[in-house]
């Protein structure tokens, strides 16, 4: 079976922010997971570069459209090479291929019979680029999640695709196949958002009022609706309508954050089903970082944590580490710049850095900078070994969103108990005599093979400081399936050079 792992596309009414950047790992997270155990894995990301808003901001910066995009699409590339985010495709709304593949939906659709054009009047939230009913709306026009906008009045001719007849269907999918959302907490919200009849979806704008979007083919006074357009995107990537997207398709699933539930759980498959096309594999949806306090992060409260700031002072794995570590997918959780540095402080320098660190410079200093041979096994070497083993082959299980942060705190864990192993067996004084020596060897080798378990492991999360402390430990590149396993140090190889990892700051 193919993997074909989506993250949502991003609008690029402002610089990338943290919360892009946490979407981007953790499908990296899972890609990379899945690539290594010879998982065919295809991952997608990119920008939504249509729509009012969008517009809103080129216009404000006095630039052209497209000069803007241009810009702006770099800066999100940029922030996702930093992050070692290793995508397949980034798909940008606005490139010929992608219009073509719009266009060439809205067609079969418009062939089919199932757009309607009839007038519409209604609210629209340019935040949320959706039309409001009054009742989604606060006694003065704003929407829960943009209370700085005002639900500005619209009246006007549309076209729109009758979703009702879908929503039998989609419920049905929803309660025979408990893993198509996870986790289990947003099914719930999702079956509560099909219990009423669904309204008309519009899936146009008047050019006039919003030009930039995809021309409808048919009728030129018209753009699709920057989301019709940007949820099409999934297919595209794989190369729909072309033959051989089907394989791929199969295995969709689409990394979401809890506030594009609606867009994905109820009108993208209506308009799969619209378009006569299958469902996705699943919807993996997680929730929100907030400043400290739960407070939405805002310029004006001074809690933004900017995602190029932290890799300027710690670096990407230490980002990455804080967010596999931290996330939550059912609830929201804080993030602040002091929480990233103290895990990057307690965490990785601390027990991963000081634990390599410690055993590095003695194995030089001491061993002649080798692999020492390996003795017999005591208990407590063993119950060590199978420790370790045991939280690197949940890296090598089948895995999703929320099992992110608990397969990394597993793997923390195994690192305190190797920290303390080391700490009480002493090889230091054991190597002071001749009749301890032996031991010594042995302990350190179960050490130095147990830690370069730990990296393997924590390849996903945290890919470069992970490739660099493999190399440190003269770890044998496996060009196979990964396979967790012990005893892949040969005694008597050399150790590589010796990086500090995560080195301590301020
Ligand atoms: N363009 C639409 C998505 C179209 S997909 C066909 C959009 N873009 S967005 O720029 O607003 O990004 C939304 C996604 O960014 C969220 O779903 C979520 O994955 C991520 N995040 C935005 N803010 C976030 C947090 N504060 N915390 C975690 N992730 C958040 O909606």
């Amino acid at each position: 079976m193919r993997s074909y792992l989506t993250t949502p596309i991003y609008y690029v009414n402002g610089p990338p922010h943290l919360g892009h950047a946490f979407t981007c790992v953790a499908a990296d997270i899972l890609a990379r997971q899945r690539r290594r155990l010879g998982i065919e894995t295809w991952f997608s990301t990119g920008c939504d570069e249509h729509g009012q808003k969008n517009a809103q901001a080129a216009a404000a910066m006095g630039l052209d459209p497209q000069a803007y995009l241009d810009v702006r699409s770099a800066e999100f590339r940029a922030l996702f090479d930093r992050l070692h985010v290793r995508h397949d495709v980034f798909v940008r709304t606005s490139s010929p291929t992608h219009v073509a593949r719009v266009q060439e939906a809205v067609t079969r659709l418009h062939r089919k019979g199932l757009l309607h054009r009839k007038g519409y009047e209604g609210y629209y939230c340019a935040g949320c680029e959706q039309f409001k009913t009054p009742s989604d709306l606060s006694a003065d026009g704003h929407c829960r999640d943009h209370p700085n906008l005002v639900a500005a009045p619209v009246r006007e001719d549309n076209y729109f695709l009758v979703i009702e007849p879908y929503r039998a269907a989609i419920l049905e999918r929803l309660r025979s196949d408990p893993d198509f959302i996870r986790p289990q907490s947003f099914r719930a919200e999702l079956l509560g958002l099909l219990q009423e009849p669904l309204e008309d979806l519009c899936i146009s704008r008047p050019a006039r009022r919003v030009p930039l979007g995809v021309r409808l083919p048919f009728d030129a006074g018209y753009v699709v609706y920057v989301w019709f357009d940007a949820l099409l995107n999934y297919l595209g990537n794989v190369n729909w309508p072309e033959d051989g997207h089907e394989a791929w398709w199969a295995g969709a699933e689409h990394i979401i954050g809890k506030d594009i539930l609606k867009t994905h759980g109820v009108y993208w498959p209506a308009m799969l089903l619209a378009l006569g096309e299958p469902l996705p594999k699943a919807l993996l949806v997680h929730s929100h970082w907030t400043g400290e306090g739960g407070l939405k992060m805002s310029k004006s409260l001074g809690n933004v944590v900017d995602p190029n700031a932290i890799i300027d002072a710690l670096g990407a794995d230490s980002l990455r580490w804080f967010f596999a570590r931290h996330m939550r997918a059912e609830a929201d959780s804080a993030i602040s710049v002091e929480m990233i540095r103290q895990s990057h402080a307690a965490e990785l320098a601390n027990k991963l850095g000081n634990l390599h660190s410690r055993l590095l410079k003695f194995t030089h200093a001491t061993l002649e900078g080798r692999v020492p041979p390996r003795g017999d096994l005591t208990l407590t070497d063993q119950a060590l070994r199978a420790m370790v083993l045991a939280a690197a082959r949940s890296w090598a299980a089948p895995m999703n969103l929320e099992d992110i942060p608990a397969r990394t705190a597993a793997v923390l864990d195994a690192v305190q108990h190797l920290n303390r192993y080391v700490t009480d067996a002493a090889p230091w004084s054991l190597a002071k005599s001749p009749a301890t020596k032996a031991r010594c060897d042995t302990v350190v080798h179960v050490a130095l093979d147990a830690l370069r378990l730990v990296f393997e492991a924590l390849w996903p999360v945290i890919p470069a400081s992970a490739e660099r402390a493999l190399a440190s430990l003269g770890a044998v590149e496996e060009t196979a399936a990964w396979l967790p396993q012990l005893d892949r140090l040969r005694g008597g190889a050399p150790l590589g050079a010796f990086p500090i990892l995560f080195p301590r700051t301020g």
